[in-house]
């Protein structure tokens, strides 16, 4: 049963241009459902990423109120907020962005091995998992650099999916891949959206994306222009 991950209620942002601030979220009002893949469109510079880092807790919104499964974070401190993000949240950004000279294995637990504790052995066997269902299961102590970009962006996904987070955020995660590379990472995708209790959002301006969305919605000007789940009268043309 789909499930409210994400509330945000009257987020708006402003960046300031040296003197000019300059608004680049307007008020947005959306709720992000569980086992739904959320594509959100919009061209270059329509404030998509400003609203993911927002959506993820790493930027701060100007105004405007945000729940995660109806628990208000609007008002957390910093430190609050990073302990939010690391349990519920995982990235994937346009490029996989690995440490060539590490193994795929190591650069998936990176994260909590630089916290200096031992990794457990649980989280390296989910590693293994994820990898085996990524197909990556011959490339687990091979160095990264041998990876295709497709297959270092299914690593970068099973990294993002390590903590088991409630919701993955992808920022333009197949624009710097070739059309093959592409079709296996949308299928990724989806496929994690239907996981019980879990939700993908990702942004983009590729049209040729629109097919693999659950939910589409599109960015103009700084607001929702069009949500395939409210707005009925438009065709989602690819
Ligand atoms: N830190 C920042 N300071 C000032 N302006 C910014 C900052 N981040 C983004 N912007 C501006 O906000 C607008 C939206 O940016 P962004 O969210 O990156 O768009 P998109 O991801 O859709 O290309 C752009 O005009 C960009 O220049
Ligand atoms: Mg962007």
């Amino acid at each position: 049963m789909a499930q409210v991950i994400l509330q945000l209620e009257g987020i708006a942002k402003d960046f300031s241009d040296g003197k000019i601030l300059r608004r680049v979220l307007k008020k947005l009002d959306l709720t992000i459902y569980s086992q739904e893949l959320t594509i959100i469109a919009g061209p270059s510079g329509s404030g998509k990423t400003t609203l993911l880092s927002i959506m993820g807790l790493i930027l701060q919104p100007s105004e405007g109120k945000l729940f995660i499964k109806d628990k208000e974070v609007s008002r957390y401190s910093e430190n609050e907020l990073a302990t939010v993000r690391m349990r519920n949240f995982g990235f994937v950004f346009q490029l996989a962005e690995l440490l060539p000279a590490l193994s795929v294995m190591e650069n998936i637990i990176i994260a909590q091995a630089l916290q200096g504790a031992r990794v457990p052995s649980s989280l390296r066997e989910r590693a293994v998992s994820l990898l085996k269902d990524f197909g990556l299961q011959e490339y687990i102590h091979g160095k990264s650099q041998q990876l295709s970009s497709g297959q270092k962006q299914r690593v970068a996904i099973a990294r993002a999916l390590i903590n088991d987070p409630l919701l993955l955020l992808c920022d333009e995660p197949t624009s710097a891949l070739d059309s093959e590379s592409s079709t296996i990472v949308l299928d990724t995708l989806k496929r994690i959206s239907k996981e019980s209790g879990r939700g993908v959002i990702m942004v983009t301006h590729d049209p040729r994306v629109f097919p693999y969305a659950d939910r589409l919605i599109k960015i103009e000007d700084g607001a929702v222009g069009y949500d395939s789940k409210t707005d009925t009268n438009e065709e989602v043309a690819p």
